[in-house]
């Protein structure tokens, strides 16, 4: 075992699903690597949208004000090294799960409270549309892109590929492979 620990944050709200199927095969590379992982399934988690209070911006402040479960995201985003934003595409961009994340990214992710600069980032997505850019998951991508650029994270992989069925994107072989792969790089 090595020490660097993986935080994957996966927002489908099927447990079985496509989004999970694949953090699974991202989890055997990176235990492969010696690496440890966590895995944040946030549906159903106690977690509700920035108010844009800006308490976390004032003097002194020690992070959102807000006590719910996003503490547990905010302390799993401070230990690791890589994080994996895992979502399937909902209306051409993320689920709400996801998103409502990343909006509370705010507290931590700006200035020099940004506990993610320098960080790797992986990106796990299916999507039911043959074509990623008709899905939306292009648009999804880009999101990510535009976040990392902000955040100063180091984009490691994207894996997104065509599925609709619950697991059912377990018999795309290459789609499993990459997932696996970037695993065992987010683990180095
Ligand atoms: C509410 C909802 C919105 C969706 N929107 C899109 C979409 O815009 N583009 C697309 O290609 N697939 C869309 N899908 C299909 C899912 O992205 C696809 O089934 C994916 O494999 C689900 O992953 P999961 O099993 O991890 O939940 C949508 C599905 C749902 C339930």
């Amino acid at each position: 075992m090595s020490d660097v620990r993986i935080l994957i944050l996966n927002g489908s709200p099927r447990k079985e699903g496509n989004t999970a199927a694949l953090a699974e095969q991202l989890t055997k590379g990176a235990h492969a690597g010696g690496a440890e992982v966590q895995i944040l399934y946030l549906h159903g988690m106690d977690i509700s949208p920035c108010t844009a209070c800006e308490g976390c911006h004032e003097e002194g402040s020690r992070g959102c004000v807000i006590g719910d479960e996003m503490q547990k995201v905010y302390d799993g985003l401070r230990e690791a090294h890589s994080i994996v934003f895992a979502t399937p595409v909902y209306w051409f961009c993320v689920t709400a799960q996801i998103k409502t994340v990343i909006d509370r990214i705010y507290a931590v992710g700006v200035g020099e409270g940004n506990v993610l600069r320098g960080k790797k980032l992986g990106i796990l997505m299916p999507y039911a549309d043959a074509d990623p850019f008709v899905s939306g998951a292009v648009n999804a991508l880009r999101m990510f892109q535009d976040i990392s650029g902000y955040l100063g994270t180091k984009t490691v992989g994207m894996v997104y590929g065509t599925a609709m069925g619950a697991g059912e994107i377990r018999k795309n072989k290459t789609l499993m492979g990459q997932a696996y792969k970037l695993g065992e790089e987010l683990a180095l």
